[in-house]
């Protein structure tokens, strides 16, 4: 069959998703797998002729928010990764939030902030985080921990949308862990830059231009038991948004050794650097063989 790897998109993401998709194309082409690359500009992107499978490596808005995988539903075409309905909540930090609370998935306290009538200031205290709620690769998340930056940082989310997501700060290690086909892989650890915090810049800096970078250590320094509790975590988070094949969930262990689940990434970084392939190599896939594999349990 010939794979369509779709990358790109119309979304604040497609920088990193060019990169993702490059790599992931390459990829697959040196597992002898037969694909071609489709740079997706619009909306209604035209597939190549025999088209079997879309390996989808769009982040961000329309293609890990449910829109492209409806398309490519209409077309009959199927595709990696959750779909559409899944991909639609898991996408919207505040909607996964509401999913996390009912199924009982460890998570940092929030409100939903509506700001349509102007910024102001929610019931949480500071410390306290602001997301726009459908965004990736951090795009205007703020850490806010002083009273006098609140205002300020609320009327910056407000220019993303109406409903931002207030969660309380959580101190502690920033972990995250690739799930493929119903498995928890090796924690990651995230070690942002001293002084900074794990940001767009810090994430990517071959394309922000910043120095610092974030690093990451793979498996994470924590004890078996802490590796066990978060890896539970992250594949409950997984199996709450009933995602499938894979994703990365990012997940907070505070200094008590409790987890506090974040997110599901649905078409997570896939560069040869990126966190989820860095999880699998752990578990013994090399980058290509994780690609392989994707395609595979999509495909079934
Ligand atoms: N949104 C970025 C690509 C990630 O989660 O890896
Ligand atoms: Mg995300």
């Amino acid at each position: 069959i010939l794979i369509a790897v779709l990358m790109g998109g119309p979304g604040s993401e497609r920088e990193v998703s060019l990169a993702s998709g490059k790599a992931v194309l390459q990829a697959l082409q040196e597992e002898g797998l037969t694909a071609v690359g489709v740079d997706v500009t619009d909306t209604t992107p035209a597939l190549p002729e025999n088209t079997g499978l879309v390996f989808n490596v769009i982040h961000g808005t329309f293609g890990e928010d449910g829109e492209l995988q409806a398309y490519l539903e209409s077309l009959g075409v199927p595709y990696t990764g959750a779909g559409v309905e899944d991909s639609r909540i898991a996408f919207d930090k505040a909607l996964s939030k509401a999913v996390f609370l009912e199924k009982e998935v460890p998570t940092p306290r929030s409100e939903i902030l509506d700001v349509s009538g102007g910024a102001k200031l929610p019931s949480i205290p500071v410390p306290f985080v602001v997301k726009p709620p459908r965004e990736g690769s951090s795009v205007g998340i703020e850490i806010v921990k002083e009273q006098a930056e609140a205002l300020p940082a609320i009327e910056r989310g407000a220019k993303f949308c109406d409903d931002l997501l207030i969660e309380e700060f959580v101190e502690g290690r920033e972990l995250t862990v690739g799930v493929l086909d119903g498995v928890a892989l090796p924690v990651v650890e995230i070690i942002p830059p001293d002084g900074g915090s794990y940001d767009f810049a810090t994430k990517y800096t071959w394309l922000s231009g910043q120095k610092n970078a974030s690093n990451y250590i793979c498996p994470a320094e924590i004890s078996p038991e802490e590796t066990a509790i978060v890896q539970a975590a992250a594949l409950k988070a997984h199996e709450s948004l009933g995602i499938g094949v894979y994703s990365r969930v990012d997940v907070l262990l505070n200094y008590l050794g409790n987890p506090y689940v974040l997110e599901a990434n649905t078409i997570p970084g896939m560069t040869a650097s990126s966190l989820l392939p860095m999880g699998a190599k752990a578990a013994g896939y090399s980058f290509g063989g994780l690609c392989r594999r994707i395609s595979e349990l999509s495909w079934q």
